[in-house]
């Protein structure tokens, strides 16, 4: 069941109902997506995925509905949140491949960061993304990230070596 918190023109964030367990079990053993995500070499059968939704359904983050037809399309949340330097990392996956490239992901950040900002009273927000991930790349540069940092060579994925990128977005961007 999803709850409108945060409104978008072509979708909105909802609390995580740990009842999509089985739709995110689907997406996260997707090779398609997860090999964006450090996610790709975890093991997750349905049992281990609602745990995993069960405990992000009670921190800061929030599923992405479609606002036409109530489906579920990934999640967005923080992590590592701190009050005290008003700092904290996002990240973001788009389960539903037919959505990629729609603009659903970037309307999704956009709402996330802002109600960071916002209501959470954030200062800086930061994401990592592996540098082949051009698409992810491309919808953060729009939101206002900017690239802080490269670490070279970070992630080994089917036997080559990627840079990993660090972007960072602050409340006066
Ligand atoms: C990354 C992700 C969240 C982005 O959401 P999205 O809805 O696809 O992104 P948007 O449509 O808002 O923006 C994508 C931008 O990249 C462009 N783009 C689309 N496909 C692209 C490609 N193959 N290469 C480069 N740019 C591409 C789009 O044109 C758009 O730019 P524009 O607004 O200037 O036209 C989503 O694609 C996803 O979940 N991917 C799989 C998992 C993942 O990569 N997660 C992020 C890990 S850091």
């Amino acid at each position: 069941m999803y709850f409108k918190k945060m409104m978008g023109e072509m979708c909105y964030l909802s609390p995580v109902d740990p009842d999509d367990a089985p739709v995110f079990t689907r997406w996260i053993n997707d090779y398609d997506v997860t090999r964006y995500l450090t996610e790709a070499p975890s093991c997750y059968p349905l049992q281990a995925e609602r745990e995993a939704l069960d405990k992000l359904s009670r921190e800061h983050n929030y599923c992405i509905v479609d606002l036409e037809t109530d489906a579920p399309l990934g999640i967005c949340g923080f992590m590592n949140l701190n009050h005290l330097n008003q700092t904290a990392e996002v990240g973001i996956f788009i389960g539903d491949k037919d959505y990629w490239g729609k603009g659903y992901g970037g309307e999704a950040l956009s709402l996330l960061v802002r109600y960071g900002f916002d209501v959470l009273n954030l200062h800086n927000v930061m994401l990592q993304v592996v540098a082949y991930n051009d698409r992810a790349i491309r919808c953060y540069e729009r939101i206002g990230f900017r690239t802080f940092g490269v670490r070279r060579e970070a992630v080994l994925r089917e036997g080559k070596r990627h840079d990993k990128v660090y972007m960072e977005i602050t409340r006066s961007d």
